[in-house]
């Protein structure tokens, strides 16, 4: 594992934004797996950039979301659908049948875990983005998922709920449900590049990297990839017991 402490969260997005315009640079037809909320909003803002001054092209990357809401339509303005596109495809020269966010077509319901997990079994991916919940969760795998786990419908916790409704008029407008891949496929991609900012997530962030590996804390068990780099600003690194070492 590496940890890179950043100033800020401009900073934050700049260096892992770098990570994987590195990458992309050398392989243009990267898989990559991609996150929604606050935490990679910055890092999307430098990947336009860099695409803009033609440094990279999108047209032979495939991306693969973690999650979505299931509940609300995909032309929400809150769905993870909505999201990526405003705060990356659209600005892109992406291609559109490269772009895999899980379906959650409620009249589809029983097939969508499958389906999906069809399409990341077929595609390991090169690069795997993460943000992390407070509670610990990475994708919407909540505590207490199996660290084996693969694609599946899971019921959010009360506290994502909470975390979330930020986005939405009320609680009660947030969906209960989401689709997201499994622990275990999030940790089947080559390299992981999880992101953290601000003091809500330094203890997290400090059990993540130094606890015990446990179903309570999904995000421990990166602890066990191979290549792990988490880039976090001074403040989601503030509780982190011995960095010193980490870094060694
Ligand atoms: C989003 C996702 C979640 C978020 C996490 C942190 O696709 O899978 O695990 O990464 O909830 O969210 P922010 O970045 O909004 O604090």
């Amino acid at each position: 594992m590496k940890v890179i402490v950043c100033k800020d969260y401009n900073e934050v997005a700049e260096k892992s934004a770098a990570l994987i315009i590195k990458e992309m640079i050398i392989n243009d037809s990267l898989k990559i797996g991609l996150a929604t909320g606050s935490s990679p909003i910055g890092l999307y803002k430098n990947l336009i950039a860099a695409y803009n001054s033609n440094l990279i092209s999108f047209r032979n990357v495939i991306t693969f979301n973690l999650d979505e809401y299931v509940g609300i339509d995909r032309k929400h303005p809150q769905s993870y659908y909505s999201f990526m596109y405003e705060n990356l495809f659209k600005h892109i020269d992406i291609k559109e049948k490269n772009i895999n966010i899980p379906n959650n077509d409620l009249s589809r319901m029983d097939e969508l875990a499958a389906e999906y997990e069809g399409k990341l079994l077929g595609n390991q991916r090169d690069i795997q983005v993460l943000g992390i919940g407070k509670n610990g969760h990475i994708g919407f795998n909540e505590p207490g998922t199996a660290l084996s786990s693969e694609t599946f419908i899971i019921e959010l916790d009360e506290q994502t709920r909470i975390d979330n409704s930020r986005f939405f008029r009320s609680l009660d407008e947030v969906p209960k449900y989401a689709i997201t891949m499994g622990i275990k496929n999030i940790m089947y991609a080559k390299k992981i590049i999880m992101i953290a900012t601000g003091k809500a997530k330094a203890k997290i962030i400090n059990e993540a990297i130094n606890g015990e590996i446990r179903e309570e804390v999904p995000a421990s068990i990166l602890q066990l990839h191979p290549d792990l780099i988490v880039v976090l600003d001074e403040e989601a690194a503030s509780e982190i017991e011995n960095l010193d070492i980490i870094n060694l």
